[in-house]
């Protein structure tokens, strides 16, 4: 049975009576197989199981979707129900920003060569409002371990670098990315498409596995084999590029052509105003 909890006093009540280890799986809401990935890894590893649910704001750049984000509390509750969640947190912003304004003053700042790269190029401020809410989750609810997903990858380093740089007793685990049997990455904002706009979407999986294909044979250095697979996007119009890129395993740096660590090549591009984020790992 899972519980629904929505102030900070409660969630607190009921950890101190819960059995260890406990597990925390941030998420915005809008349940889909990815986070069922999450939820599941956890259970396999963790004894109590919380899933919140809480649209940022502060990640929201003024002409994002933070107003129109997908919202549906009573279907994620049967998707965490269904999936044995002990407890979904899901407090209102003023439960979790009391002064918001005061925060926005003060939000966490990763360093700019996780930060400002990638999406951060584009989305200013993204990354210290992710940093900065999952900081104030972690001191809400100390959890033991915590789950994100590799398909939001930059996410991913920041979380890392914000356990080490505040010291924080959590263990952060990571989950490779779920696809629809197209190969397109689950996302919440897939519902924003249509049935053919989600095909096309499917495009940018396959962009990425051709540049790792190219890369893998040796046919081409790292930026043709970039560009063969832009090439292969640009016969879909609706599909506009923001960055297709080679990154470091280790910290998200730029490679080069004699690189001998793994990397990973990410892409982030719109359909209509859907921003979509994908990656692969070239080992
Ligand atoms: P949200 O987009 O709801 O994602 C919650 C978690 O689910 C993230 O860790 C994300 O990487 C993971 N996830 C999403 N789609 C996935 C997929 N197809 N396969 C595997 N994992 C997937 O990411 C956020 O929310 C927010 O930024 C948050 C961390 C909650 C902070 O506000």
């Amino acid at each position: 049975m899972t519980s629904l909890i929505k102030s900070i006093q409660d969630i607190k009540n009921v950890i101190a009576k819960s059995a260890k280890p406990l597990a925390l799986i941030p998420t915005m809401g809008s349940l889909h197989a990815g986070h069922i990935s999450l939820i599941q890894t956890a259970k396999s590893e963790c004894k109590t199981i919380i899933v919140y649910i809480f649209v940022n704001p502060l990640q929201f750049g003024p002409n994002e979707d933070f107003s129109e984000y997908p919202k549906d509390l009573a279907s994620d509750l049967k998707t965490c129900e269904e999936n044995n969640v002990d407890f979904v947190f899901a407090p209102e912003i003023n439960e979790i920003y009391p002064d918001i304004e005061s925060v926005k003053r003060n939000l966490i700042t990763p360093p700019c060569e996780l930060a400002d790269i990638l999406c951060g190029k584009t989305r200013e401020n993204h990354f210290s409002g992710v940093a900065t809410v999952i900081k104030r989750f972690f001191d809400i609810i100390e959890p033991d371990f915590a789950y994100f997903g590799e398909k939001d990858l930059q996410q991913l380093y920041i979380i890392k670098w914000l356990v080490k740089e505040f010291n924080l007793p959590v263990t952060v685990q990571s989950c490779p990315i779920v696809r629809e049997h197209t190969g397109l990455a689950y996302s919440s904002r897939n519902k924003y498409l249509s049935a053919d706009e989600k095909n096309i979407a499917a495009s940018l999986y396959k962009a990425l596995k051709l540049a790792r294909g190219n890369t893998r044979s040796g046919i081409f250095p790292l930026n043709k084999a970039i560009l063969e697979s832009l090439i292969f996007l640009s016969h879909f119009p609706e599909i506009k590029v923001e960055y297709f890129e080679a990154k470091d395993k280790t910290n998200l740096a730029n490679v080069h052509n004699d690189t001998k660590h793994g990397f990973y090549y990410l892409i982030a591009a719109k359909i209509k105003k859907v921003r979509l984020i994908d990656n692969i790992e070239v080992p």
